[in-house]
């Protein structure tokens, strides 16, 4: 069986939200761009990779935060999982074992679409439905923080505690 190691952006991916559209269209160009580098590159490459998915997780956690979302939401744990095992692949990648960056990215082509179309299409219909604004960060209101207990659509099942 083939392990795919790219993805490449499409209409299924779009969520309709044009900053989270075009973080995600990065995400996916940094991560091909990981796959195509050379091997004297890539560690290089995986690194700018994993900057950007830093950034990428802590602008929707930012995103979660101002609406007063727990950070014991599934949303949060999930990424700082992926996020733990990256650098535990960088740190390996480091240390001359390059072959885990492979892998990586390999694991990362088959949970991106699912977080995708789960977790984050759950947090954008819930921004818009909250008139958060995602090029401000701020509501219609002009506030920048607004809590009404409530949590998005996660994808889990109704049963499942999410934080
Ligand atoms: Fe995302
Ligand atoms: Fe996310």
């Amino acid at each position: 069986m083939t392990v795919a190691n790219t993805l490449s952006w499409d209409d299924d991916l779009a969520l309709g939200d044009e900053r989270t559209d075009h973080t995600h269209q990065e995400f996916i160009e940094l991560l091909n761009a990981t796959t195509a580098a050379a091997p004297g590159n890539k560690l290089a490459a995986y690194q700018c990779l994993l900057e950007h998915t830093v950034e990428h997780f802590s602008q929707e956690e930012r995103w979660m935060s101002a609406c007063g979302i727990a950070p014991d939401f599934c949303h949060f744990s999930q990424h700082a999982s992926v996020l733990e095992v990256m650098k535990e692949v960088e740190r390996r990648a480091q240390a001359g074992e390059h072959a885990y960056i492979g892998s990586m990215i390999e694991a990362l082509v088959e949970w991106f679409p699912m977080h995708a179309s789960s977790m984050d299409a759950g947090l954008v219909s819930y921004l818009q439905e909250k008139g958060f604004d995602t090029a401000t960060e701020s509501f219609k209101d002009g506030s920048s923080v607004k809590v009404d207990g409530t949590a998005p659509d996660c994808g889990h099942e109704t049963s499942h505690s999410c934080g």
